[in-house]
């Protein structure tokens, strides 16, 4: 598999406006917190459809080996579930072979104070030995630095899967980066904080529908 090109990727552009809020349904109680509707529910769903369909095919294309996909918690939980279910619809259509898949949930801790040990903890999994000889899929809402996903790549690489590919809906582009870049990306987007679709403010916003740009109103209400 070749690995991404990131002038394929779906780019929203840094002076995209998005959509007004009030053309949509946005909560009641999340009025006025969200500044902007960036990436609307039925987009997300569409665009998730081409993923599922490139992550079939690639899979499939390579000799239906069983996939082990690993859910990110709790921002992935969205994007896991509408993904696989693409992937399993595709599945159920092809007469002619199919993509047998497994699924694990995990969570991530940064160790305190270990910036330098390049490694994560990984919560959720209890036996990491599990992943030995699979073709692992990882499946995460945003990708900002890359930086947790380099130390996740690289502790879930000590366990000797087959493959590791990673699929996340966004990726931000801030000058941050450490430069990692995905295998499958659904969108890049402009270096602002976004919430809705699982992803949170304080563990708010994940019951909005759709990705939207938090407003300082939202940021100030929900502050700890
Ligand atoms: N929104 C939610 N979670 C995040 C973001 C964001 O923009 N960036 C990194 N984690
Ligand atoms: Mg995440």
């Amino acid at each position: 598999m070749a690995s991404l090109d990131l002038d394929r990727v779906l780019k929203i552009s840094d002076d995209c406006e998005g959509f007004p809020t009030d053309l949509f349904c946005v909560p009641k109680h999340y009025e006025g917190c969200v500044s902007n509707v960036l990436i609307t529910h039925g987009t997300i769903q569409d665009r998730i459809e081409k993923l599922a369909r490139d992550i079939f095919y690639d899979f499939y294309n390579q000799g239906k080996e069983p996939l082990h996909a690993i859910c990110v918690l709790k921002g992935g939980y969205k994007f896991f579930s509408d993904l696989l279910d693409k992937v399993n619809g595709l599945n159920s259509n092809h007469n002619d072979g199919s993509v047998p898949i497994s699924v694990d949930f995990i969570r991530l801790k940064s160790y305190e104070n270990t910036e330098s040990s390049g490694e994560v903890n990984i919560i959720g999994l209890d036996n990491l030995d599990c992943l030995q000889g699979k073709n692992v899929l990882i499946v995460e809402d945003i990708i900002d630095t890359g930086k947790t996903m380099n130390k996740l790549l690289n502790t879930i690489n000590k366990y000797n899967p087959k493959s590791v590919k990673v699929a996340c809906l966004l990726r931000k582009r801030t000058p941050l980066s450490s430069g990692y870049i995905p295998d499958y990306v659904g969108f890049e987007i402009p270096d602002k904080f976004v919430v809705g679709y699982a992803l949170d403010y304080n563990e708010y916003f994940r019951d909005l529908l759709h990705i939207c740009v938090i407003s300082k109103q939202g940021i100030d209400k929900f502050k700890v």
